[in-house]
This record gives structure tokens, C-alpha cells and sequence, in this order.
């Protein structure tokens, strides 16, 4: 009988430590691109894995292959980059919109509609995604990071970048505002999602127009949007009178009961008292 108890144990343990094996074995291989890279002697080689550590795709799970594809379960650099596992390698400047629309194709066609869009097709320099976000530790964008006179001066005048920058942070301050004021009315529980999906829209709309980079355009759209922004704001500022005035009446409706369950108590104790 112990010899069975030893012989399952035996076998237990083979297993066991065949299993932990297996597992620490998949953990390199999902992660082959970094390891290897990793490990590189060249600069260029490993800067672009701690970069991208530090960036929202690391935070949301888009590896390497993600946009260079081919295979990070390889373990040889050949079977790694093969074309038959879809390995893009380093795109061409002219390339890079494609290559980050492979996922984000909303801003790749509004920045392909635009100037520096026509710019680039036609073969003249022009700022692509990665001249704005950066390529491998790109981070959460915002209009006062991204476009300053530093980085868009250097082949043409500031003046129209801060004409489409100033434009867009004003709706932005305003969608922010409503924002504010759609979680208080929703607090107070009004119906807010007309508001909501309204809002959604306007904010799709600047981020259209930050991808185009036209400014005529920006300047037309900002008195519309600001128009749309102005109804909002009525809709949302008429819910919450609204809702103050149901708040006030219910608090009137309580008071009167409460008047009345006094008067209630003191009628009944005369009643007692009598008899
Ligand atoms: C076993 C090592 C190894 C693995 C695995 C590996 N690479 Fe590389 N990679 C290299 C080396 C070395 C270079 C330098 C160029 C060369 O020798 O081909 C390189 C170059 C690159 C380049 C630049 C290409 C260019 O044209 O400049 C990219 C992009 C790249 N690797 C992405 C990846 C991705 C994505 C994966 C995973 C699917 C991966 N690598 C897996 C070793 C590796
Ligand atoms: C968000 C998309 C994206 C992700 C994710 C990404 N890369 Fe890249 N990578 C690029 C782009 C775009 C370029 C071309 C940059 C350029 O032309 O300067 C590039 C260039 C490179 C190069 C060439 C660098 C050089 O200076 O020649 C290497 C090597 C590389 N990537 C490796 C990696 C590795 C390894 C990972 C995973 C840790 C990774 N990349 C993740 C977009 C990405
Ligand atoms: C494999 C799909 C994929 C590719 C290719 C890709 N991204 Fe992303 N990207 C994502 C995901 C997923 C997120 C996080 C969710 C989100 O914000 O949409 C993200 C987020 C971002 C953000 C931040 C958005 C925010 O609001 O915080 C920027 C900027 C961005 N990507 C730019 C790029 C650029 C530039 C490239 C090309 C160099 C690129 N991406 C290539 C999938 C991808
Ligand atoms: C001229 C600079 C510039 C270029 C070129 C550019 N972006 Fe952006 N991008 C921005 C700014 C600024 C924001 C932030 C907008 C905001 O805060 O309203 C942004 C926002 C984003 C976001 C977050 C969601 C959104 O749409 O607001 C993603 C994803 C993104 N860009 C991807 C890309 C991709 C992909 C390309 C190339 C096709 C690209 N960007 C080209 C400046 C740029
Ligand atoms: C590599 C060169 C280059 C850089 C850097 C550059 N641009 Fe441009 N830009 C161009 C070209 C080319 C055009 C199209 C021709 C023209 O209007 O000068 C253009 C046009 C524009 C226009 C359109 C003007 C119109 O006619 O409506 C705006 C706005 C603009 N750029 C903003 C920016 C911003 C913001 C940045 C910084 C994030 C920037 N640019 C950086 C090359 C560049």
C-alpha cells in the first residue's frame, strides 16, 4: 500500500513541476519580441521596449506585434519576423498612418483628408502620428502638450496652429463644463443620455478636426459646435430647475405630512385624555 501512496506522490510531483515548467515556458515565449530585444547590444534595439513599457499601449495590452506583427511565440528571430506571420518591420515615414491605422482608422482618414495629409502624399515633408504622439512611449494626447510653437515651427508660422489650438481647447473647456453639470443633473436623478450621446458627438468632432489640421475649417466648425454646445448647456441647465423644483416640492410634501401627523398625535391624546 505505501509503495502506491509513493508512487502517487512520485507522479504528482512530476506533473506538478512539468506543469510550473510549462507555464514559466509560456511566459518568455508570449514575450519573445521584448526578450530578445532586450537583450540586444545596439541602443536602437532595446530603447524601443522600455519606451513602449511606459506607454497606453503597454497599459492596454498591444505588444510589439500589435503593430510590427509577426510572431512573438518564436523563439529564432527567422520565424519571429517570417511573412507568413504578417512582420510589417519598420514602416517608411509615408507609410506610419497606415501602419497606426491598422487600428486607429478614424484618425488616419481625417488626417489623410487634411493639409499635412495632401502634404505627405504628395511627397513633400509633413508631420505624421508619430511626429505628434512620438513612436514607442506615446501617451494620453492633449492639444496644450502636442501643439506648441517648439514643435510646429519648423516649416511654417505658428499663427494658424495657435488659431485651430485656441479653437479647439475652447470647445474642450466647454464639453468639460457640461460634463460637470451632466454628472450633477444625473446625481439628482434626471435622464441625461440625449445630453450624453450629444456631447459624445461634439467631442468626436474636435478629435476630427485635431487630425485634419485645416484651419478654415476648425474656424466654421467652432461657431457650430459652440452653437450645439450652447443647447446643451440650456437642456441640461432646464433639468436641473427641474429637478430642484421636484426636490423643493418633495420637501414641502414631507413638511405637510409631518404637520398633519402632528396634529393627528395631538388630536388622539385629547381623545385619550376625554375618556
Ligand atoms: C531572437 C531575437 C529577436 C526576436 C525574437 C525578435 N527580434 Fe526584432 N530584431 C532583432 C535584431 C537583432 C534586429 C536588428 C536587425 C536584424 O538583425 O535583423 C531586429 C530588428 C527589429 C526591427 C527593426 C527592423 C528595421 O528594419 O530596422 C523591428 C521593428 C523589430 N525587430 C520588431 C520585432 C518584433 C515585432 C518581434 C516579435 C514578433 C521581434 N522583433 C522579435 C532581434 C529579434
Ligand atoms: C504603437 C505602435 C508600435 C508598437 C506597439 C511598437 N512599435 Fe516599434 N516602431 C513603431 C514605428 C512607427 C516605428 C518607426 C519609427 C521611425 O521611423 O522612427 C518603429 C520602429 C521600431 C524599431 C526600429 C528603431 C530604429 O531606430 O530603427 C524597432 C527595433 C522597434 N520598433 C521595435 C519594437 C519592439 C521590440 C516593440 C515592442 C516592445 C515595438 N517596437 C512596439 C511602432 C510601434
Ligand atoms: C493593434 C492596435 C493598435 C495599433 C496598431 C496602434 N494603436 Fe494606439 N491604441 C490602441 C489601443 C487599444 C489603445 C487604448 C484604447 C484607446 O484609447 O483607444 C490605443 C491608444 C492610443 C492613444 C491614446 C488615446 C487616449 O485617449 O489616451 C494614442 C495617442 C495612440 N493610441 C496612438 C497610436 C499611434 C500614433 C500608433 C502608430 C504608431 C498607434 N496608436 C498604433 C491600439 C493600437
Ligand atoms: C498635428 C499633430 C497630430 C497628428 C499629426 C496626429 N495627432 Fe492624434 N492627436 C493629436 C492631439 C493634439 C490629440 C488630442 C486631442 C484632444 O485633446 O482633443 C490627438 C488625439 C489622438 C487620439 C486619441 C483619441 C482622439 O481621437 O482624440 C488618438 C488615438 C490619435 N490621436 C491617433 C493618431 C493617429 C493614428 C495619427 C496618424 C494617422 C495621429 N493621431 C496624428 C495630435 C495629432
Ligand atoms: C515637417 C514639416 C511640418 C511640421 C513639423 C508641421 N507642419 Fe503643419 N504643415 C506642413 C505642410 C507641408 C503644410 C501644407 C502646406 C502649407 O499650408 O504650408 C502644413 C499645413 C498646416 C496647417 C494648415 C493651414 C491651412 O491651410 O489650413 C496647419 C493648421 C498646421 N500645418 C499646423 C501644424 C501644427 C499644429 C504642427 C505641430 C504639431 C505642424 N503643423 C507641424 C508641414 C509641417
Amino acid at each position: 500500500m505505501s509503495r502506491w501512496v509513493w508512487g502517487l506522490f512520485l507522479v504528482l510531483a512530476i506533473l506538478g513541476g512539468g506543469g510550473s515548467r510549462g507555464l514559466w515556458a509560456q511566459e518568455v515565449e508570449t514575450g519573445s519580441c521584448q526578450e530578445c530585444h532586450l537583450e540586444e547590444r545596439e541602443k536602437k534595439l532595446r530603447d524601443p521596449v522600455r519606451d513602449w513599457q511606459k506607454s497606453v499601449h503597454a497599459l492596454h495590452q498591444v505588444s510589439c506585434d500589435g503593430c510590427h506583427g509577426g510572431n512573438p511565440k518564436a523563439h529564432t528571430k527567422k520565424a519571429a519576423k517570417s511573412s507568413k506571420a504578417g512582420y510589417l518591420g519598420k514602416p517608411e515615414e509615408e507609410q506610419i498612418p497606415d501602419f497606426c491605422g491598422q487600428c486607429h482608422g478614424t484618425e488616419r482618414e481625417s488626417f489623410l483628408q487634411g493639409p499635412h495629409g495632401e502634404a505627405l502624399r504628395a511627397g513633400t515633408d509633413a508631420p505624421t502620428c508619430t511626429a505628434c504622439h512620438g513612436v514607442h512611449n506615446i501617451r494620453p494626447p492633449s492639444l496644450k502638450r502636442i501643439i506648441t510653437e517648439d514643435d510646429c515651427s519648423d516649416c511654417h508660422d505658428f499663427a494658424d496652429s495657435k488659431k485651430v489650438k485656441q479653437g479647439l481647447m475652447r470647445i474642450n473647456d466647454q464639453v468639460k463644463k457640461a460634463n460637470l453639470l451632466l454628472a450633477e443633473v444625473w446625481n439628482k436623478g434626471m435622464s441625461v443620455d440625449p445630453m450624453r450621446r450629444e456631447l459624445g458627438g461634439v467631442k468626436e468632432e474636435v478629435e476630427k478636426l485635431v487630425h485634419e489640421m485645416a484651419v478654415n475649417r476648425t474656424i466654421r466648425k467652432e461657431q457650430q459646435l459652440t452653437s450645439v454646445m450652447e443647447k446643451i448647456g440650456d437642456d441640461l441647465s432646464r433639468l436641473d430647475r427641474e429637478a430642484n423644483h421636484r426636490r423643493f416640492v418633495g420637501m414641502i410634501s414631507i413638511g405637510f405630512l409631518l404637520v398633519a401627523l402632528v396634529i393627528a398625535i395631538g388630536y388622539r391624546r385629547t381623545l385619550v385624555h376625554r375618556d
